[in-house]
């Protein structure tokens, strides 16, 4: 472990030394070139360094943020060989936050940064959560401390009409928060494009200032779901679905799409439709930069690759990073419908993992016919299944959210249930949020938590950050909605959004 270790933070001094560190040499802030990836891979991004690899030499704490991620990713690679059974997998809710102004705020999306130490939701707020509201609904991001969940600060922002934040993500090395959604009016043009548009925005991290906002669509309909940036390429990709000629030509109805973003200007670098003659969705997305693809989740009604099985199916969609062109599309499907689709990408494994609810009999009985569960895991490269697993009561189940913790190589999940999902938990009245910890490598259910109030609460989204060795703070961070005091938090009135940070009990 610790030569281990050693053996990487030498490389990188090694690098910092020999490549020169400072400003780029017209002047302009060059963001620094070399990159950890989860397993502690270093990555040179040869493009940005033209030949040299720039770090901004004047800002120690980029250097330090560095030096503590290796550190952080050197412990998880150890975790992922070492301690398989060794830990104990249950988790424990430590922190708690309410996201409530008035009557119904939402929760769409979460991002996690072990080494900054920040957690970020976003979704939509009918109330003044942190302005004045512009319009009927408006978006917002709001970033925690991840150690006590309290506030950093929290953004609002919208047209005059309904604006919502779907996905939101963070380039730890610039220290940016990006924030996607979509508006019917105009946000950061005058007037939209089209019935709605898509909204993308960038701001500080450590302040909230917006940075950059741009807002693009066609002359009809486009939807925001999903974002995740990726350190390797730098970029941003975001998904949805739309009607229009957005990127290319309408073939059908509603259509999934995937695109490819510059994360320091927002010009979309390529755009594609994912598209069969029926309706189809992209609702999720992840990256593996180990691989070079971007991977696509959604719902079809069509025959995306095979026959639909029946009603909605579910897909994955992969594509090269580089150029958008598609690798390979798996279709996974009950003779019932299939829906509330998540993906998270594991690159030490090689795996994406796929949530979503089914009303059939996918991968096991489902014995009261509502929703269950189901988690597959695909091979990253290939997109046949490693695994799959279906869980649920024998009451409705839904799926919410799905998260990779490279430090016990494990799947988390989130979403609610309307029975004892769980033998050894009581149901608490209404939807439960539950949270349920797998094994990455074969799917099975380590551990299950139900949480709830008389009323309904929902998880809708999770996170993971990394044990960070001089902290010792790993974390899952599930974020959703509640009608009541959940976790005895104080209610604003109709659904609360809320954060709550879990912890495992021991190592
Ligand atoms: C984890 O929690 C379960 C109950 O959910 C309990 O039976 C088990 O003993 C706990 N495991 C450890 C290692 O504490
Ligand atoms: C981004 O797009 C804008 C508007 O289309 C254009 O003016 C600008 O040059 C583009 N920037 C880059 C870096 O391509
Ligand atoms: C897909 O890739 C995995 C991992 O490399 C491999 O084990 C499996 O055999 C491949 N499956 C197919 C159908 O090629």
């Amino acid at each position: 472990m610790m030569s281990q270790m050693l053996s990487v933070l030498l490389t990188l001094l090694v690098l910092l030394t020999c490549a020169g560190v400072g400003a780029g040499e017209d002047g302009v802030d060059m963001q620094p070139a070399i990159f950890a990836d989860d397993v502690g891979n270093l990555f040179v991004d040869t493009k940005r360094a033209q030949g040299r690899v720039f770090v901004n030499g004047v800002d120690v704490q980029v250097l330090d943020e560095r030096m503590r991620a290796l550190e952080a990713t050197a412990a998880a690679l150890t975790a992922a060989q070492g301690i398989q059974r060794a830990w104990n997998p249950n988790l424990t809710v430590a922190e708690t936050a309410s996201i409530g102004a008035g009557f119904n705020e939402v929760v769409n999306g979460i991002v996690a940064d072990s080494i900054a130490n920040v957690v970020c939701v976003c979704g939509e707020t009918s109330n003044n959560l942190f302005a004045v509201l512009s319009g009927l609904v408006d978006a917002y991001v709001a970033c925690f401390n991840a150690d006590d969940a309290t506030l950093k600060w929290g953004v609002q922002f919208g047209s005059s009409q309904y604006d919502r934040a779907f996905g939101v993500a963070m380039d730890p090395v610039a220290r940016t928060v990006y924030v996607f959604g979509h508006s019917n009016g105009g946000v950061f043009v005058p007037e939209p494009h089209g019935l709605a548009d898509l909204v993308l925005a960038a701001f500080h991290r450590d302040t909230g200032k917006q940075l950059w906002g741009v807002q693009f669509g066609s002359a009809n309909t486009e939807l925001a779901q999903a974002m995740v940036f990726d350190e390797v390429s730098r970029s941003l990709f975001i998904g949805g679905y739309h009607m229009g000629s957005l990127f290319e030509a309408q073939a059908s109805a509603w259509e999934g799409y995937v695109a490819r973003v510059d994360s320091s200007t927002g010009n979309v670098t390529w755009g594609k439709h994912v598209q069969t003659n029926r309706n189809d969705y992209v609702h999720a997305v992840a990256v593996d930069s180990r691989v070079g693809l971007v991977f696509a989740a959604g719902t079809t009604e069509g025959d995306l690759s095979g026959d639909n099985s029946g009603s909605k199916d579910v897909f994955v969609d992969a594509r090269h990073v580089a150029n958008g062109d598609s690798a390979w599309t798996t279709q996974l499907g009950s003779a019932e419908k299939e829906e509330d689709v998540s993906l998270a990408a594991s690159t030490d494994l090689g795996l994406v993992f796929v949530v979503f609810s089914t009303q059939g009999e996918l991968y096991a009985p489902n014995a009261d016919g509502a929703g269950d569960v189901a988690v597959v895991a695909l091979h990253s490269t290939n997109g046949s299944v490693a695994w799959n697993t279906q869980l649920g009561a024998t009451a409705a189940d839904e799926a919410g959210g799905v998260a990779y913790d490279a430090s016990t190589t494990t799947v988390v999940i989130t979403g609610a249930t309307l029975g004892a999902m769980f033998a050894d938990q009581q149901h608490h009245g209404g939807m439960d949020l539950f949270v349920a910890r797998l094994d990455a490598r074969t799917g099975e259910v380590l551990w299950g938590g139900l949480y709830g109030t008389e009323d309904d609460d929902s998880g809708r989204a999770i996170a993971a950050s990394a044990r960070v060795p001089f902290r010792e703070q790993a974390a899952v961070f599930v974020a959703g909605e509640t009608e009541g005091a959940l976790f005895g938090l104080p209610t604003a009135g109709g659904v609360d959004a809320f954060l709550a940070i879990l912890r495992p009990d021991s190592w």
